[in-house]
């Protein structure tokens, strides 16, 4: 099968043919039809997280599919041949930029049927990551105010719409051509980073989800009240900080969960959440798919489709 691939930490992923991978008896081949970039993958693909995640090489690029399952493994219910399905996969060689991936069923759930396999595959890793950033980790109720940073993102576009479903007030950052987009996805307040600081138009928060780190994370703990809460998926606050303000903060890496993104496909079937597709590259292409993902140009996922290939 063709599937994109790292042999070296510090290259691009290259296309090749590789043996189709062994199914396991808890999992399921799903035929992919779409793969989906995260920034993830160009951290390992740089070797950042080599000790972390000790991948052995050449490893299959990416954690996001969408497909149709063609084998179910033997101790596998719930999943039949012909399924549409999506997942964030999970286990130490699992990757999607593949043909054939063979994917745990604790991880995968039925595709909505209303959206593509392209948009469909930009869902799991970031769906999954804002859901638990905001009910599992941030607690976030009806009527209470949240920031999201970086709401133009692939995980900001989500969070903004499922706090939006969850009866929240939003208030979002990005750039300045991305106001009218944030706002059509519910956001109810719109700070352009770059011209703006969001400490100095914002009224106290219950909640702030952080995926930048650094400076706007040291920052965000000027916006939330006392007893409210910080979840940052991109590092750890600095020190006493949060003890010094009685803020919760919590870092958070998330996790594959077949149930949540079960719950995630219910609010896209029905319309209640739109996944954002920035654009979809072939197989061939996929060092430029990566090279557009990483520029900041891409507004929303950008897919890889393995069918066009
Ligand atoms: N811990 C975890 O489990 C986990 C999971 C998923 C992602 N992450 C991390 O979370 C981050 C976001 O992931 P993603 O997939 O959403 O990335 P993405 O789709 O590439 O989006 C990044 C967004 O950041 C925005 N941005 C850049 N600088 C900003 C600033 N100073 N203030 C506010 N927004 C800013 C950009 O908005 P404009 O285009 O409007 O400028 C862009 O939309 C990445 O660093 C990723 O590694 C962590």
């Amino acid at each position: 099968m063709k599937a994109a691939i790292l042999t070296a930490y510090g290259n691009e992923p290259e296309v090749a043919e590789i043996d189709r991978p062994f199914l396991p008896d808890d999992s399921v081949m799903v035929k992919v039809h779409a793969a989906a970039i995260n920034p993830i993958d160009w951290i390992i693909m740089a070797g950042h997280l080599a000790e972390m995640l000790p991948y052995q090489l050449p490893w299959i690029v990416g954690y996001d599919a969408s497909g149709v399952v063609v084998e179910v493994g033997a101790d596998t219910v719930g999943f039949s041949i012909g399924d549409e399905v999506f997942a964030r996969a999970d286990g130490m060689q699992a990757g999607t930029m593949a043909e054939f991936s063979a994917i745990k069923a604790s991880d995968l759930a039925l595709k909505p049927g209303n959206i593509s396999h392209a948009e469909a595959a930009g869902v799991p890793l970031a769906g999954l990551t804002a859901w638990q950033s905001l009910f599992d980790k941030g607690d976030l109720r009806a009527g209470q105010r949240v920031v999201i940073h970086a709401g133009s993102g692939g995980v900001g576009s989500l969070a903004i719409q499922f706090a939006k479903h969850a009866g929240a007030w939003v208030a979002t950052t990005a750039s300045a051509r991305n106001k009218d987009l944030v706002e059509g996805l519910g956001a109810d307040q719109f700070i352009d980073y770059s011209s703006e600081r969001f400490e100095d138009v914002l009224e106290p928060c219950d909640l702030v989800f952080d995926m930048l780190g650094g400076d706007t994370l040291a920052r965000s703990f000027d916006v939330v009240k006392p007893g409210g809460t910080i979840v940052s998926i991109k590092g750890d606050a600095p020190d006493g900080l949060a003890a010094a303000r009685n803020v919760a903060f919590h870092s958070h890496f998330m996790q594959p969960s077949s149930e949540q993104l079960t719950e995630i496909a219910a609010l896209i079937g029905e319309g209640t959440v739109r996944p954002l597709l920035d654009s979809t590259f072939a197989l061939e292409d996929v060092a430029a798919a990566y090279d557009h993902a990483r520029s900041g140009r891409a507004t929303g996922k950008v897919a890889v489709s393995l069918t066009e290939s």
